[in-house]
């Protein structure tokens, strides 16, 4: 009698610990798991860099969401002369810039070299990436790299940020981006579109 109980105790344990180590096998394979580093997503095989301009925050929220969630080292675009404060004279200025193709000088290129994945992120200007992004993506060699682009908008999506992104860097791969309005971004769409990309 003794035995038996003993016997079912015992089968129910091992089917236990089967299902136990089944569970963690599975969780090994899923890609997002807090590691030993904290971070969500893990990239540790990758080297990833967070390259982005913000004018008044809302795209420099998003890089920030990104740089946590990868743990990518982080780098802000930024031009010589800063643009004016007043948001009129800002747009006014941004479509000379437009219309005549002008790529501002930066206060420090960048370099890309040392990385496999460039997150690039902008404002859209006038249907398109910012100027300084501009200048960003010209003077660094993206040929064979792997650019995640992400904008931020105040109503009109991306419009054409990610095609012209790959108009100038014509031999990189551009990936699907991360559209999100004025400052609404949430970590969760962060991170399912993240994964979603099989990086
Ligand atoms: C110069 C300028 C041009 C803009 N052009 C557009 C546009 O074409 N379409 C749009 O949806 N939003 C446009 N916006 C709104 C911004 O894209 C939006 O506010 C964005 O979230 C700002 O990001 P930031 O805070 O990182 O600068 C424009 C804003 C500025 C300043």
């Amino acid at each position: 009698m003794i035995k038996e109980i003993l016997n079912k105790t015992s089968r129910k344990t091992i089917a236990i610990i089967i299902l136990a180590l089944l569970l963690l096998c599975s969780f090994g394979t899923y890609k997002i798991f807090a590691n030993s580093t904290g971070k969500e997503i893990n990239m540790s095989d990758k080297k990833v860099l967070i390259a982005y301009y913000s004018y008044s925050g809302n795209t420099k929220s998003v890089a920030e969401k990104i740089q946590k969630l990868t743990g990518g080292d982080i780098f802000e675009i930024q031009p010589q002369k800063p643009y004016p404060k007043d948001y009129s004279t800002v747009v006014n200025q941004a479509q000379v810039e437009k219309q005549n193709d002008i790529k501002p000088e930066l206060i420090n290129n960048g370099n890309v070299e040392n990385y496999n994945i460039i997150f690039l992120g902008t404002p859209v200007w006038w249907y398109t990436m910012a100027s300084p992004v501009k200048t960003f993506l010209t003077k660094n060699n993206f040929d064979n790299k792997v650019i995640v682009p992400f904008c931020t908008h105040g109503g009109g999506g991306a419009s054409s940020t990610y095609t012209d992104m790959q108009k100038l860097a014509p031999n990189a791969k551009v990936t699907e981006g991360y559209t999100s309005y004025e400052n609404s971004a949430k970590d969760s769409e962060i991170q399912k579109w993240i994964n979603n990309l099989n990086l």
